[in-house]
């Protein structure tokens, strides 16, 4: 997939002025709902990194207005089920995130059990009708998957392959072990935009030097409002200049996104030397995920639609096992830098949402180093046309 238009060999930017999306796909009701079923009840949505899972431990995800608990049985095995019980539909579980000591998902209302299987195991009733069979009514399954030690779930009937969703290539972070990893941190927050909005922002830099100074300080090239040395007519000019405000990379002394620069002393082992100096690197599986990689730790972020006009984002800070027993790590010198970052995204994201109910926007204008909004949003067309 390509964004290049008019472009040459050595210029990555978009060459003219490319529409952005109707001001309406970001706040109309109606073309919200329809999105819901196009994209995200269609796709594979991130919900955790496995290893927050344990087995009899369940999440709860809100996918749209469909609420699904994705626990790990008691053998390991993932499973994922409509938060829906059976005998008239009450909800089975109030809380985001617990555990199931019993084996057992018993719902609060009539107290039906359930197997961690799905299967219905108890009624309540002193007699059942002869034509009652238990085994008609398990819990209603939704898919899972698990991938690099990530869970999916997904609500459509043949979810296509889970490297459909990566836009951008999967293999970016093979040289990380994503799988080993355990999460130290997580932060959430709700944002009043449009779930397009945060993942536009999230494909540009040219909103970089006014909204993330401190950010800008650390990778110099995202300074200059592109994030990519090949964003800029004329890049081989300074092909061979070392200055990572051309090169990309990080800054002189710095290792890692953390307050200080610093890297944890548990670094991974496999990376390239290139790898090591680019900072970060980054992979995206739309419609709800992308996650940063760095020498010292990864970063998931998932974007969840709550309404057509707010968003829920999590973040996990994923590390080695090693780092976090480690008697130097230090938590907030890494989650504090990202933590910023994201504030300042969710500012940004909530005034663009803001700005598009006038009643004349009709839609607005991408610039040339918007390359990975036009991506985006080519996307979103192909999947609504
Ligand atoms: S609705 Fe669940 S037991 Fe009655
Ligand atoms: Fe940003």
């Amino acid at each position: 997939m390509s964004a290049k238009l008019l472009g040459t060999e050595d210029f990555d930017g978009l060459t003219r002025a490319e529409p952005s999306l109707p001001a309406g796909w970001y706040f109309d009701p109606d073309w919200y709902r329809k999105e819901l079923e196009s994209i995200h009840y269609g796709s594979w949505i991130y919900v955790c990194h496995g290893s927050v899972l344990k087995p009899k431990d369940f999440q709860r995800i809100a996918i749209g207005d469909q609420d699904i608990i994705v626990l790990r049985d008691e053998r390991g095995e993932l499973r994922a089920f409509h938060n829906t019980c059976r005998h008239r539909g009450s909800a089975l579980c109030r809380e985001a995130a617990g555990n199931f000591p019993n084996r057992l998902i018993r719902c609060p209302y009539h107290q039906w059990a359930y197997a961690l299987d799905g299967r219905l195991v108890a009624t309540t009733s002193h007699v059942q009708a002869p034509d009652f069979d238990k085994a008609d009514y398990p819990l209603l399954p939704a898919s899972v998957c698990e991938w690099r030690g990530c869970v999916f779930v997904s609500l459509a009937d043949n979810p296509p392959p889970i490297e459909v969703g990566f836009a951008r290539g999967s293999d970016r972070i093979g040289n990380w072990p994503l799988e080993d990893l355990v999460v130290g941190h997580t932060w959430r927050k709700t944002m009043q935009c449009n779930w397009k909005v945060f993942w536009e922002n999230f494909n540009e830099c040219l909103h970089c030097p006014n909204i993330h100074p401190e950010l800008c300080e650390t990778v110099p090239i995202y300074g200059r409002r592109i994030s990519y040395y090949r964003d800029e007519p004329g890049w081989t000019e300074h092909v061979d200049d070392p200055d990572p405000k051309f090169r990309g990379g990080l800054r002189a002394g710095a290792e890692t996104w953390s307050m200080d620069g610093q890297a944890l002393r548990h670094r991974f082992a496999g990376l390239s030397e290139e790898e090591v100096r680019r900072g970060q690197s980054y992979i995206v599986n739309l419609p709800s995920v992308f996650i940063a990689a760095h020498v010292d730790y990864m970063r998931s972020v998932r974007i969840l639609p709550l309404g057509p006009e707010s968003t829920e984002v999590v973040a996990e800070w994923l590390f080695l096992p090693e780092a976090i027993a480690d008697n130097e790590f230090d938590l907030d010198n890494i989650t504090r830098f990202a933590i910023r970052v994201m504030e300042q995204d969710g500012d940004a994201s909530e005034l663009n949402q803001q700005g598009m109910h006038a009643r004349d926007f009709k839609q607005g204008v991408l610039m040339p180093e918007e390359h990975y909004v036009k991506i985006f949003q080519d996307w979103v067309r192909e999947r609504m046309a």
